[in-house]
């Protein structure tokens, strides 16, 4: 078998991969370059979605847009432990702000406010991760008023020594983030409490969060006001058209030594549901195999790959209860998109012996959740956290 030197297989699946061609999400692209025009900053952008949809690598690609339009961009993941507690979120937020402040000079005033006395050493101030931190810890007050007056001094000098349009902070995996009332620790409140009084000031100070179908109910539940603090964009799964794009622009070169048809095409569109994460994952075996000399796509073999490298993992968390209460919503026909408590209920009476009542349902509906299996979307119905689970899980039963 002739290959040609030097054309490898271009798919990535995983997780943060930049994809080859990445398709689609002109829409989003043109509603994030929409707020970078804001003078005052009266929303904020939430980015959520499935498992596995492209929030991650969208992102990546915003960040040059943001840096073009004269912003500047910090941030990174949220962890669990950076939102334990208010003051861990507020150093998170300092030590990101830190890296792109660091060269910054500081104006005498403010020097003189802080009382720095310039030693030999030290001629001249900069807002490193040191000075924002002796900001932090010389001002009195509540970590919410420390942090605030912080950035406050920030963009005085921002504004002072830089031409920036703003500051974006984009926090990606801020599912993470929680309000802890058990320790009496609100690090999600903070987050919004903070950045709401500083854009009222008209500091441009945005926030970019990123994460799952539950971060932005998080959000409303810890301030009803994040309700109209965000421009929530879900991504969703890939039009027909641009998934066709995303596996065949790749291979497009004439250096490529891999053919799609147009009937494979169509097939793997078909058994990816256009999700970006399996397109990758399909794609990247189909090419391996079409490359020794296969030329239809191998729909079983993928689909048992997937399903133990996807979703058994995810499976065998669940107890059997909690099986059969997934298998009864696999069995809905709105399974894929959302469903209600009752609609489950009835459909338990006809499928199972043991049906589910309504509080029964709601509480493991609950559990699942917190396993990422569910999740309650905005209008109070339910859907899989996980795409294409419901097909997954009619399979587990034939
Ligand atoms: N628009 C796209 N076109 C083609 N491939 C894409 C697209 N978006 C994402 N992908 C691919 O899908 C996979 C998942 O992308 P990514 O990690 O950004 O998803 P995510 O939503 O951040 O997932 P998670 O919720 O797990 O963080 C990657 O392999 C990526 O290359
Ligand atoms: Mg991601």
């Amino acid at each position: 078998m002739m290959t040609e030197i030097g054309f490898r297989n271009p798919f990535r699946p995983g997780a943060g991969h930049q994809p080859p061609y990445l398709a689609g999400r002109q829409q989003e692209t043109r509603e994030f370059q929409r707020l970078l025009k804001q003078d005052v900053i009266l929303e904020n952008l939430v980015l959520t979605g499935l498992r596995g949809v492209g929030k991650t690598v969208l992102v990546d690609t915003f960040k040059p847009l943001a840096l073009a339009d004269s912003w500047s961009w910090v941030g990174t993941d949220l962890s669990e432990s950076s939102s334990l507690s208010e003051e861990r979120i507020a150093i998170r937020l300092l030590t990101d702000l830190s890296v792109a402040t660091s060269s910054i000079k500081v104006g005498e005033e403010i020097q003189r406010g802080i009382g720095f006395n310039p030693t030999s050493e030290t001629t001249e101030l900069t807002l490193n991760y040191a000075t924002l931190m002796s900001l932090f810890a010389e001002t009195p007050g509540l970590v919410a008023d420390k942090l605030k007056h912080v950035l406050e001094i920030v963009w005085v000098a921002m504004e002072k020594e830089t031409r920036l349009n703003g500051v974006i902070f984009a926090y990606d995996e801020a599912q993470n983030l929680s309000d802890h009332a058990d320790s009496n620790e609100f690090p999600t409140s903070l987050l919004l409490d903070v950045f709401q009084s500083l854009q009222k000031k008209g500091i441009p100070f945005m926030l970019l969060l990123v994460g799952l179908p539950t971060l932005f109910p998080k959000l409303v539940e810890a301030r009803t006001f994040a309700e109209r603090m965000f421009r929530v964009l879900f991504l969703d799964r890939l039009r027909d058209e641009d998934s066709r794009a995303a596996i065949t622009r790749p291979i497009e070169g004439a250096n490529c030594p891999v053919r799609i048809n147009n009937d494979s095409v169509s097939r793997i569109v078909g058994i990816s549901g256009g999700y970006p994460y399996f397109i990758q994952f399909i794609c990247r075996e189909v090419y391996d195999s079409f490359l020794v000399g296969n030329t239809s796509v191998p729909v079983e073999e993928i689909t048992r790959k997937l399903d133990s490298d996807f979703f058994a993992g995810r499976w065998a968390k669940a107890t059997d209860r909690q099986r059969e209460l997934l298998g009864v919503i696999a069995h809905l026909q709105n399974s894929d998109e959302e469903f209600s408590v009752q609609e489950i209920v009835a459909l338990s009476k006809k499928l199972l012996e043991k049906p589910f009542g309504p509080s029964h349902t709601n509480q493991m509906l609950v559990t699942l959740t917190n396993n990422g299996l569910v999740f309650k979307n905005r209008h109070g119905r339910y859907a899989f956290a996980v795409p294409l689970l419901g097909r997954f899980i009619l399979r587990q039963s034939t």
